[in-house]
């Protein structure tokens, strides 16, 4: 059994209207990939938490509340997909410690504390349980040169090393709900403990059981 990490984009999970064959289609295949494999789901926030925390900065809230928002998201959107997965724990965990107790063929997960996203929660995760992949699933298909959502021309970028998404976005976590390819504190794990990551189009099924079974996939990975 080998171990992988999953981070799921809220916005990949429960886009505006929430495509339920799709959630079917997703649930089935970590189902069946979860009879090799050990797969710890850690969810994402998404637009529910972009509007509590929108909703909390312009009535001046701190940048913790706001964090603790998202949190209280994520958990809820992990909670709901635990549900359909039925195969995992149904009690979501707080912490990474305890999803790595957790013996389910299937862990799911949210946030933890504030001043990051659930990539870092997915990479700390990734080196406690010593995962032999991570792999981040986002609404485009990976790490493209611009916002590929703004810039019609954005490129995609097939490989980039580590080092140099540090040096084009830094390690620190900015603020609460900001929506960058893999957050800083994330890649400085993913140095340190030399995770290999990949960053796929998490509605592209076919693509994100390349990227999860180890296999050649369209998206971007990440050398160290
Ligand atoms: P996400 O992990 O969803 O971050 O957490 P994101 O990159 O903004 O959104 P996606 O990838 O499109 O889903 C949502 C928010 O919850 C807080 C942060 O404010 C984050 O922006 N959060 C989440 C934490 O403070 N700590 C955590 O462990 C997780």
């Amino acid at each position: 059994m080998k171990n992988i990490v999953l981070s799921f984009g809220g916005s990949v999970l429960l886009s505006k209207d929430v495509d339920v064959e799709y959630l079917f289609r997703l649930a089935d295949l970590l189902r069946k990939l979860s009879s090799k494999n050990k797969i710890y789901v850690v969810v994402g926030g998404g637009s529910v938490a972009r509007t509590y925390i929108n909703l909390g900065r312009n009535l001046k809230f701190g940048e913790d509340i706001l964090d603790s928002f998202g949190i209280e998201v994520t958990r809820v959107n992990a909670k709901m997909f635990a549900h359909l997965l039925g195969i995992s724990n149904q009690e979501i965990p707080v912490t990474t410690d305890e999803a790595k107790q957790i013996k389910k063929p299937i862990v799911v997960m949210g946030g933890t504390t504030p001043g990051h996203s659930t990539d870092m929660v997915s990479a700390e995760l990734a080196e406690k349980i010593k995962a032999v992949r991570f792999v981040n699933a986002t609404n485009v298909d990976g790490i493209y040169d611009k916002d590929p959502h703004k810039y019609p021309d954005a490129k995609q970028i097939r490989e980039i090393s580590v080092q140099d998404l540090i040096q084009k976005y830094g390690t620190k976590w900015d603020s609460a709900g900001k929506n960058i390819a893999i957050d800083g504190p994330a890649l400085t794990i993913i140095k340190r403990a030399k995770i290999p990551t990949s960053i796929v189009n998490g509605k592209r099924l076919d693509q994100l059981e390349y990227a999860l079974t180890g296999q050649p996939f369209s998206g971007t990975t990440i050398t160290l």
